[in-house]
C-alpha cells in the first residue's frame, strides 16, 4: 500500500549493533535502542528492578548513586519520563541537573550547537538523559559525550526505556515475553514507543502483533518488512471488528500530533482514531487481556476503563518506569 507522502517520513537511523551491544555488561554503555539488548540483558535488568521496587516500597535509603550527578536534558515535553528519571536518581542518593526546554532557558537559545551543549553537560555530570525531537539525536549526543547517554525518546525513532518498562510490565503479568498476541494501536508510523516495542518483541519467539491504525499511519513499509524478517508475525488492521478475541495485551498509543506537517492533517486523521471504551473491551478483549498506554492519554483510553482490573497504565506502568530506570542507571553507572 502506498503511504500518503505528506505525513512525516523520517528515516530510522541504523545503529552500529556490535559496538553498542550490552551483552551482559551495562557499565558505561549508552542506551540508545532496544536493539542493544539480549534476552539475558533484559532479565538482568528485570531482576534488579524487582529489588528497586522493594527499596521504594519500604523507603529504604540508598547511597548507590551517592556522589553521582545525572543531567536530564529534555528538548521535548515530558511528565513521566522526566519525573521518573529524576526520582530514580534521587531515590538512589544521586543528584540531578534538570533542564526542560533548553531552547528557551539555556545557551541553546543563543545559538549554541547541540554538540557543544553535550560537551558542556558531560563535564558536569556522570550520565546524560536526553529527549529530543530529532530522530537520531541520541546517537549524535552519544558520539559527542564521553559519559553514558540514555535516550529518553528521539523524535519518531525510539524510546527504549519506555519499552523496557513495558516489557517488564508484560513479563510481570504473564511470566513470559514469547508466544504473545499483542494489539498495538494508534500511530505505528510515528510512535517511537511502538518502534522500540517492535524491536523488543522481536527478541522473543513466536510473537504476533496486530497493528490497528488509520491507513495513513501504518508502519513504513521498510520497517514492516524489517520486523517481519526478524520473526514477528505482523497483521495490519484498520477496524475494531478485526481485533482478535484472544489478545494478551492491548497497547494504545496516541496519534502523535507534533509529528504532523499541519494541524489540519492531524485533525483529519483524528477523525478515524481508535479509543478503548468499556464497550470495546467487553466486545473484543479477553478476561486476561491487559490494557496498556505509555501515556499521556489523548483520545486513547476512555477514563471509564480506568477502574477495570485489566487496565495497567496507572497501576503498573508508571511505577514500573521508576523501578526500571533506577535499575538501568545503577547498571550503566557500574553501581549495581
Ligand atoms: C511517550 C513518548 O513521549 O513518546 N510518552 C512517554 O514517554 N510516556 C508517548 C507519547 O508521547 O505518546
Amino acid at each position: 500500500m502506498q503511504l500518503t507522502t505528506s505525513y512525516p517520513q523520517l528515516n530510522t537511523p541504523v545503529f552500529a549493533p556490535d559496538k553498542s551491544k550490552i551483552n551482559g555488561d551495562f557499565t558505561h554503555k549508552d542506551i540508545l535502542s532496544l536493539d542493544q539488548f539480549t534476552v539475558e540483558d533484559l532479565h538482568t535488568l528485570f531482576g534488579l528492578a524487582d529489588e528497586m521496587k522493594q527499596l521504594v516500597l519500604y523507603h529504604r535509603p540508598s547511597s548507590m548513586l551517592a556522589g553521582y550527578v545525572v543531567s536530564l536534558l529534555f528538548f521535548e515535553p515530558s511528565s513521566r519520563t522526566f519525573a521518573s528519571f529524576a526520582s530514580a536518581v534521587k531515590r538512589l542518593g544521586g543528584e540531578t541537573i534538570e533542564i526542560q526546554n533548553p531552547e528557551t532557558v539555556s545557551s541553546v537559545s543563543k545559538g549554541e550547537s547541540f554538540e557543544d551543549t553535550m560537551r558542556t553537560f558531560e563535564a558536569y555530570s556522570d550520565a546524560i538523559v536526553l529527549r529530543h525531537y530529532r530522530p537520531g539525536s541520541a546517537q549524535v549526543a552519544a558520539d559527542t559525550a564521553s559519559v553514558p547517554l540514555l535516550n529518553a525518546g528521539d523524535g519518531n525513532n525510539e524510546h527504549p526505556t519506555q519499552t523496557l518498562l513495558d516489557l517488564y510490565t508484560i513479563y510481570k503479568n504473564f511470566g513470559r515475553l514469547d508466544n504473545l498476541t499483542c494489539l498495538l494501536a494508534g500511530d505505528p508510523l510515528n510512535s517511537r514507543v511502538i518502534h522500540s516495542m517492535m524491536r523488543g518483541l522481536s527478541l522473543f519467539e513466536n510473537n504476533r502483533v496486530y497493528l490497528l491504525s488509520p491507513e495513513q499511519l501504518r508502519l513504513k513499509r521498510s520497517d514492516l518488512f524489517y520486523w517481519g524478517e526478524r520473526g514477528i508475525n505482523i497483521v495490519e488492521i484498520d477496524h475494531e471488528r478485526d481485533i482478535p478475541a484472544y489478545c494478551d495485551l492491548w497497547y494504545w498509543t496516541r496519534i502523535q500530533k507534533e509529528r504532523f506537517a499541519s494541524p489540519q492533517e492531524y485533525e483529519s486523521v483524528m477523525k478515524r482514531g481508535f479509543i478503548v471504551t468499556p464497550e470495546l473491551l467487553h466486545a473484543r478483549a479477553g478476561k486476561h487481556t491487559i490494557v496498556m498506554d505509555p501515556l499521556p492519554r489523548v483520545s486513547t483510553v476512555d477514563p471509564a476503563v480506568d477502574a477495570d482490573e485489566r487496565a495497567v497504565y496507572f497501576r503498573e506502568q508508571i511505577r514500573n518506569g521508576l523501578y526500571i530506570r533506577m535499575a538501568l542507571l545503577a547498571l550503566v553507572l557500574g553501581r549495581a
